[in-house]
């Protein structure tokens, strides 16, 4: 399973990176808002840090003649970008010119089965449904994830399930069991994932026997 980090914080980023674990990142305008400052050069900086992941970049326009020019532009800042397009009706004629182009898209805000059919069968390389966004509005994230999975794996179709706006590790650990080829984690909700207070228990309780034996030097 990919790790992806659903932040545009570069500190953060160059901080997981080094674990190995991260494949790559997903942003968005929330994120890179948030952030401040030039998103261009933050785009370009994150996609520098991790040079063999895929870094999720949205477009922001909506008129569809423009957000394919914009799609074009983004693609174009770096070879490991993955265009994030929204899975709306007005865009699925510029998502298929661009799956058409050979432009690999991340087809974002995907909240039902049939959306994520509709994207598979136009071929693009990621969709992403918002888990905790459908437990907002009273609806089984968790089981949309378990129909993509059902639904790709039926009709043998290429494209990865990224599973997004997890928001807790309960949601992690849903994401796991479902097949997600990919999750995108906030970075507060990967760093739980690394942790367990038995695993602290149990250093504290070796290291206490340990002292007991009164060595100075091992090995
Ligand atoms: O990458 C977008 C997604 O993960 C957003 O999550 O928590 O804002 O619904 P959230």
């Amino acid at each position: 399973m990919k790790i992806f980090l659903d932040t545009a914080n570069t500190d953060d980023i160059k901080k997981w990176a080094s674990t190995g674990l991260i494949d790559g990142v997903t942003t968005n305008p929330s994120n890179l808002s948030v952030q401040g400052g030039d998103p261009t050069k933050r785009v370009l900086e994150i996609c520098s840090i991790l040079p063999d992941g895929e870094v999720s970049v949205e477009v922001t326009e909506k008129d569809p003649e423009a957000l394919y020019k914009q799609a074009l532009r983004i693609a174009a800042l770096s070879p490991n970008v993955v265009v994030k397009v929204p899975c709306h009706a007005d865009y699925y004629a510029v998502i298929n010119r661009l799956v058409d182009q050979g432009v690999s898209l991340n087809i974002t805000l995907v909240f039902s089965l049939l959306q994520g059919l509709m994207m598979c069968k136009m071929g693009v390389s990621m969709i992403s449904p918002f888990v905790g966004r459908l437990e907002d509005n009273g609806q089984d994230g968790v089981a949309l994830l378990v129909q993509l999975r059902e639904m790709v794996d039926q009709y043998g179709y290429e494209t990865e399930i990224l599973a997004a706006s997890l928001r807790n590790v309960e949601h992690f650990n849903a994401a796991v069991e479902s097949g997600a080829d990919i999750a995108t984690l906030p970075v507060a909700v990967f760093q739980q994932a690394l942790v367990h207070p038995l695993t602290d228990q149990g250093i504290a309780k070796f290291d206490a026997d340990w002292q007991k034996l009164g060595v100075s030097q091992f090995p």
